[in-house]
């Protein structure tokens, strides 16, 4: 099968990308390269790809609506799609929103666009985010809970993209399933998030912020735990029920919150050298605890996060010292 895979040179794409060419399936792997982050990284993720002779990878744009219908009507029958790309992060959405709305809103209506016209089209799983919850502090997080209060513009990008795809279920019939990904770290994971900034930060004898004065907890979720569950969503195909159009939401989480000190204590003691810690208060757009609820997922799609963050940290500790060869 040919599954079209976008954000294929990101953290999550890669590493789909690489279980989908292992199971068997054919990848066409989209990406733009931008440089929110060093695309030395996004370059290095795709050399472990660019080897397999059934991995095609197009540099291109999502919100480009002539490259990606070229590479739709191109490349055989597309039945699927996994969209991964999108501007990401919290933080930068306040200080770069334009870049939010190109990439997040223009770019899945394009995918949106080209999915509902090829014939034959079977499924598109795409990435919402556990940021959709807003300030919600009802615990766990359940996809039964309002959503319509966003916090930050880049929540307010993926809300919008369930809705959008929602509303082309219901018009066209589109097979869709949204995964909203709560924290996701691992090995190749992103130079702008918790486990790699601490990391080069406590390495490099600099200070790590901590918002919040480190009063956070996260659903730390681990990598291969993430891929399992985009791997079953993508081989779940929804179906309509009744007048609910095939549309699906799912959690992604550990479903096992942490608090932000006990993963700084264990990155400490996997790196072997003390944090100096700079307390700040809240940062505008965060939130202070995130905790999916899973039952959605673990019925429909078998999802069983196994890892705790004891187990994943030094696999992340093992990867960023091999790959910056400290
Ligand atoms: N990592 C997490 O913890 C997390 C949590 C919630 C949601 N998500 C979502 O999951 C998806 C993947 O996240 P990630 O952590 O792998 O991020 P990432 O930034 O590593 O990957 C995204 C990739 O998409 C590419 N991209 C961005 N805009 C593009 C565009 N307009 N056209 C083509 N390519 C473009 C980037 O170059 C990058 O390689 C994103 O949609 C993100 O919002 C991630």
């Amino acid at each position: 099968m040919t599954i079209l895979v976008t954000g294929a040179a990101g953290f999550i794409g890669s590493h789909l990308c690489v279980q989908l060419l292992g199971r068997g399936d054919s990848v066409i792997g989209v990406d733009n390269l931008n440089n929110y982050y060093d695309v030395s990284l996004k370059r290095a993720r795709l050399s472990l790809l660019e080897g397999n002779e059934n991995f095609r990878f197009f540099h291109a744009d999502v919100s480009n609506e002539s490259d990606i219908s070229g590479i739709f009507n191109n490349n055989g029958p597309i039945r699927r799609v996994v969209h991964l790309a999108a501007q990401a992060g919290v933080r930068y959405s306040i200080e770069n929103p334009m870049a939010y709305v190109q990439s997040n809103l223009v770019g899945q209506m394009i995918i949106l666009e080209q999915c509902r016209r090829h014939q034959g089209f079977e499924h598109l799983v795409y990435a919402s985010s556990s940021s959709v919850y807003g300030g919600n502090t009802k615990l766990p997080l359940a996809i039964s809970d309002r959503v319509d209060r966003p916090i930050s513009l880049y929540a307010a990008t993926k809300r919008s993209n369930e809705l959008m795809c929602y509303c082309y279920s219901h018009l066209y019939g589109l097979p869709a399933t949204g995964l909203r990904f709560f924290t996701v770290y691992g090995p190749w994971g992103r130079p702008d998030m918790a486990a790699y900034l601490f990391t080069e930060a406590i390495l490099g004898g600099q200070p790590i912020k901590l918002f919040n004065h480190g009063n956070m907890k996260r659903d730390f979720t681990y990598i291969d735990d993430i891929i399992a569950g985009v791997i079953s969503a993508l081989d779940h195909i929804p179906a309509a029920v009744g007048d609910v159009p095939p549309h699906r939401l799912y959690n992604l989480g550990n479903n096992h919150p942490e608090s932000l000190l006990k993963f700084v204590d264990i990155l400490e003691r996997e790196l072997g050298c003390k944090s100096i810690r700079e307390m700040l208060p809240m940062q505008l757009g965060d939130v202070t605890e995130t905790y999916a609820d899973i039952k959605a997922a673990q019925l429909d799609l078998g999802f069983a996060p196994i890892t705790t963050i004891e187990q994943g940290l030094p696999q992340f500790v093992a990867w960023f010292r091999s790959y910056h060869g400290v």
